[in-house]
């Protein structure tokens, strides 16, 4: 059941698509104190859901800022990363799911300040609150998603394996790309073109010399199996002569200061400005931009830098030389030296930048700050309703920013994480949060995007990433190579990626399943079996599908682990490519993965599709069934 609390809402966000009446006089599960929403836990109250946020499953003991932050070091202590979904599942004496639909920021206080409390501040108090109610931890999400509306859906060819590397600076660095992975037999379907494929970092032009024929050069990768997938950044390149920004001034599409003038911004072009993504005209009107690219036959893009992400701006810029050019000649001692030193830092994504400008939308004038969590939601469905009517076929589409509400439109990843052992963890444990608010075509950076990878980091990362929806190898401009072929050897990821591609049609009906049930493709252990209290505190295992329970091992190197299995189940073992299966019973197991070897268990048997170097080659109906 869903009851809907309505607190002055000045903003329709979008992401309910079911009209619910407000309720009124029934008490709310929250007690009302001084502008927070509180609830005193028992020791036994666990609380689930925040998205994407860092920590674990069980979000109890930490504090949350919902506000979309271009973040890369997604350590213990972050409290904001790119993605606000405010949704939590509370399961204690009283089990409930909240939304809370509020554009703004808002902070979740999960036991951080008082180990016992609850306590939920909006900076705002002006919102629509959803309380959800169910029979089940399950029921409750499905209850919720109903509200929220149907996922995304990707083309099949999406759950294929895909390679990218910010610094990719030219068509035959594509080409090498493909060449290597192609030659050592490694599957894959996709190459992402980051911003070295644009013309001076400008949306929707390629660099003439970089990219002389893209849409020659886009043909004869698809001809190869191989689909290019190019990114978007949400800033537009201030620059006279620029179409689209010539035509964006033209007709005010852009977000302006409080003067009225276009908000000026330094993001890769250098000075850019930000399209009204809240205002519809504007809206469509990027969106139509895509057809530059759709009509030199790209099929899927990734949208970036849309919290939106700001390195500064032309203000804050001017402000910040000239107070450094006043210490000119001045003996500065160490704590004005740090304060020089950080006059650049503090312009990055500052606050007062969000306060400064505005958008024009049919429901009025908002201040950005206030609406902040929308728009890089809001950039996805253009670039999703654009594309639907630009091509027959549903693209590929995923952003790094989002709201509840883009789970209807595209995917997301989760941005600039690190080569380190443990965000394998944290990319796992994300992965449930996401579920639960629609977000089920995700992934993260495999390999991590900050930072050094090794080999044995890689295949313990891709052995996880064999069942996200999203399956995709990323990395930093100047780190250290880190393509399947990078490291020498190639015939173990030979083996693992191939193992994705003979998972596809278990992993894709699964994920449609997902979809139509309004359910979530990666579950907490607690989630399928209640009563078992041993699964309630399991945080690192996850069952993925109907039938399948994953345990990866993300530590260095470890080569076995415990898992525990809550009923008695197969584990499957990949080892060389060949496949062996065994009986466990219910438990806990410690069970052996040397590196190469992919391990997981199944309560039923799955199909597993006959060995194939790309989606189009791979046969859906010819599988056999193992476990
Ligand atoms: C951002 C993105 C990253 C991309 C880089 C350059 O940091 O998160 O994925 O490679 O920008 O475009």
């Amino acid at each position: 059941m869903i009851k809907r609390y309505d607190f002055s809402p000045f903003i329709h966000t979008g992401a309910v698509v079911k009209e619910l009446p407000a309720t009124e006089g029934t008490p709310l599960p929250f007690a009302l104190f001084e502008q927070s929403f509180t609830l005193k836990m028992d020791k036994e109250t666990r609380v689930f859901g925040l998205g994407e946020t860092v920590r674990g499953i069980n979000k109890r003991g930490w504090i949350y800022e919902s506000f979309c932050t271009d973040e890369p070091f997604h350590t213990e202590d972050k409290r904001s990363v790119y993605g606000a979904h405010n949704f939590i599942l509370v399961d204690g004496k009283e089990r409930f799911g909240a939304f809370f639909d509020l554009p703004g920021r808002i902070t979740f206080d999960l036991g951080y300040t008082d180990s016992d409390k609850i306590v939920i501040t909006p900076e705002r108090f002006a919102l629509d609150l959803y309380i959800i109610t169910g029979d089940s931890l399950k029921e409750i999400v499905g209850e919720f998603r109903s509200l929220i509306g149907k996922s995304y859906i990707p083309p099949l060819w999406a759950f294929g394996f895909g390679q990218s590397r910010w610094g990719y600076a030219c068509q035959n660095d594509i080409e090498s790309c493909a060449d290597s992975y192609q030659q050592a037999g490694i599957p894959i379907d996709m190459i992402y073109l980051d911003i070295d494929y644009m013309d001076s970092f400008k949306d929707f032009s390629v660099h003439p010399e970089r990219f002389p024929d893209l849409k020659g050069f886009a043909l004869k990768m698809k001809d190869r199996g191989i689909r290019l997938i190019p990114i978007i950044d949400a800033a537009v390149k201030k620059e006279k002569g620029y179409a689209v920004y010539d035509e964006g001034l033209e007709k005010g599409y852009f977000c302006k200061d409080e003067n009225g003038n276009d908000y000026v911004v330094g993001v890769w072009p250098g000075k850019s400005v930000l399209p009204d993504f809240l205002n519809s005209e504007a809206s469509r009107w990027f969106g139509m931009q895509y057809k530059a690219l759709t009509d030199l036959g790209i099929e899927g893009f990734w949208n970036d830098m849309n919290e939106p992400a700001l390195f500064y701006s032309e203000k804050g810029l001017d402000h910040a030389i000239h107070s450094v050019q006043e210490m000119d000649g001045s003996r500065l001692d160490a704590l004005s030296f740090f304060g020089a030193r950080d006059t650049f830092a503090r312009l990055q994504n500052a606050p007062d930048d969000y306060k400064s400008f505005y958008h024009n939308t049919p429901e009025g004038r908002f201040r950005h700050y206030d609406v902040h969590n929308l728009y890089g939601c809001k950039m996805t469905q253009s670039a999703y309703e654009a594309l639907c009517e630009l091509r027959d076929e549903p693209p590929l589409l995923f952003s790094r920013a989002s709201y509840i509400g883009a789970h209807r439109y595209g995917g997301v990843w989760t941005g600039d994480n690190h080569a380190w052992w443990s965000h394998i963890l944290q990319s796992l444990q994300q992965m449930p949060g996401l579920n639960m608010c629609g977000f089920l075509y995700s992934g993260s950076d495999i390999g991590g995007f900050n930072g050094n990878c090794t080999r044995d980091l890689l295949i313990r990362w891709m052995s996880f990433a064999v069942f996200t929806p999203l399956m995709r190898d990323h990395s930093a401009f100047g780190t250290r190579s880190q393509e399947a072929f990078a490291f020498g050897d190639t015939e173990v990821f030979r083996h693992i990626i191939g193992l994705r591609y003979r998972l596809i049609p278990y992993l894709y009906s699964e994920f449609l399943k997902a979809v139509e049930n309004d359910a979530m493709f990666f579950r907490p252990l607690v989630f399928d079996y209640e009563d078992d209290e041993t699964a309630a505190r399991i945080e690192d295992q996850l069952m993925v599908g109907e039938s399948v329970m994953i345990a990866p091992i993300y530590r260095q190197n470890a080569d076995a682990r415990n898992v525990y299995l809550p009923e008695k189940m197969t584990q499957i073992r990949m080892h060389g490519g060949g496949i062996s299966t065994v009986e466990l019973c219910k438990g806990w197991h410690y069970v052996s993965v040397p590196l190469g070897d992919v391990v997981f268990f199944a309560k039923s048997p799955i199909p597993l599709a006959k060995p194939a170097r790309n989606t189009s080659e791979l046969d859906m109906e010819d599988v056999e069934y193992i476990g």
